[in-house]
């Protein structure tokens, strides 16, 4: 493995290619970065009721998120503490109890392990069931969204999203409804490391003309016209991009919410109905984000798309394989039509028959497999389109670059997760604070641009 410092380089904007093939750095990533950030695992709308529960993944760990009595939410992780059988196979369902297949050991809603066959007699009642709970993972929701996180030392999980709450809210909570998910996920493997399609939805406004021309002449509507990528187009005023502390980032394209939807007239009535209230409680910056269309990552690997509504997680399996899963985000409060109309544009275009996401399965597993060959891995890739067009904005916070097609969102993505990967501790992350934006060395860019607006 390159040293770390390598991996990345900020001052250059490029990275080693080792980072998308490399099994040591891999290795660090599920220490490091895996078991250290808050993960997504559910909504609870995916499990309403006390009892209703889960099985997902954090990484490459299995859990069961269950919804407890008092209408918390617990996970823990889904193995047996006798000879470590996997506890639960089911993907969702209603259960006061969970019991181990393999000698029958049973597990509560809360992982705690209550009950074990023959305990009495073969045990001798020296079988201590107080210290054999199911290893047990914090839990914290945000605006409906339930997270897990493997480290005790972590922030909450309100300082992990942090400034980066001012954007989820504006969706996550709109004009007070907000946004839920709907299953069954769709799962599929994709032969390709976790960061290509992390990066690709956090700041890859670039690759739509290109690679989705077809579908998007197909489409039609607000953007045909990113067909082709023609250097004709206003690009900057065509939307922003945005990065965060903890990597988090976006970028928007204005007014495009339901662009991709074909059938869409509940969904843009929806938005069209509600956009002043959240105007009202947000501003007019954050109004205009509402109506926008956003590609977002959060740190690390879940992804959405607002106004298309696919919602992903990317789970990694190993340093050249992912399982994907795709759920579809909803308003809490749309009628059940405009729901299931939203769900069925969002799987036309990002299922795994996506007629969007087909386009993108070769780039994501040729950049990681091309890695094979020593001569190429020994290279470089680059993310430094728009460097210096960007910077602190008065309004926004993070950082902001001028264009929906730039690259500042992967320098911010790649900037943490360098700074995850160095830090043996959230102690050594946290003492970065104060400067972590300071490669964004063009501090002036907004107050200039503004300025010559005026
Ligand atoms: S492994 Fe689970 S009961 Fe034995
Ligand atoms: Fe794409």
């Amino acid at each position: 493995m390159l040293g770390i410092p390598n991996l990345v380089d900020n001052v250059a904007s490029n990275q080693s290619r080792e980072i998308f093939w490399d099994k040591d750095v891999y290795n660090l990533e599920l220490e490091r970065i895996f078991a250290r950030s808050w993960l997504f695992l559910g909504h609870e709308s995916l499990l309403p009721k006390p009892g209703d529960f889960i099985t997902t993944y954090m990484a490459e760990d299995k859990v069961i998120l269950s919804h407890q009595q008092d209408g918390s939410f617990r996970a823990f992780i889904n193995s047996c503490t006798h000879r470590g059988n996997q506890i639960c196979h089911a993907d969702s369902g209603n259960a006061k109890a969970f019991v181990c297949n393999y000698h029958g050991w049973v597990y509560g809603q809360d992982g705690s392990l209550v009950d074990v066959p023959l305990e009495t007699r073969c045990y001798h009642g020296q079988l201590d069931k107080a210290k054999l709970g199911a290893k047990h993972i914090r839990v914290e929701t945000y605006k409906g969204f339930i997270f897990g996180c493997g480290d005790a030392d972590a922030p909450s999980l309100e300082e992990y999203l942090g400034e980066f709450r001012w954007y989820l809210d504006t969706i996550w909570e709109g004009a007070g409804g907000g946004l839920e998910l709907l299953g069954p996920p769709m799962k599929s493997i994709l032969a390709c490391n976790w960061k290509v399609p992390a990066e690709n939805f956090v700041g890859d406004g670039y690759h739509v003309g290109w690679t989705h021309a077809g579908a998007l002449m197909q489409v039609g509507g607000e953007l045909a016209g990113l067909a082709g990528n023609r250097a004709d187009m206003p690009f900057e005023k065509l939307g922003f991009q945005f990065t965060t502390r903890h990597g988090h980032g976006f970028g928007v394209i204005n007014n495009a919410a339901p662009a991709i939807h074909v059938k869409r007239d509940g969904w843009a009535k929806y938005l069209a109905d509600t956009r002043a209230e959240v105007g009202r409680k947000f501003g007019p910056e954050r109004e205009e984000l509402y109506v926008g269309h956003w590609n977002c990552s959060l740190f690390p690997s879940c992804s959405f798309l607002y106004g298309t509504n696919t919602f992903k997680v990317w789970h990694p399996r190993g340093p050249h394989e992912i399982e994907v899963w795709t759920y579809t985000m909803v308003p809490r409060d749309a009628d059940a039509e405009t729901k299931s109309m939203i769900q069925r544009e969002a799987t036309r275009s990002f299922g795994t028959a996506g007629t969007l996401e087909s386009d993108d399965g070769e780039n994501m597993s040729s950049s990681t497999f091309v890695n094979r060959g020593t001569i190429t891995r020994n290279g470089r890739i680059s993310s430094s389109m728009g460097v210096g067009f960007e910077g602190p904005h008065p309004v926004f916070p993070g950082i902001v670059g001028s264009s929906f097609i730039g690259e500042t969102s992967h320098r911010g993505f790649y900037r943490f997760w360098k700074e995850m990967l160095d830090a043996p501790d959230w102690k050594a992350v946290k003492a970065n604070d104060d400067t972590w934006d300071s490669m964004f060395t063009n501090r002036n860019y907004w107050n200039d641009k503004v300025d010559a607006a005026e």
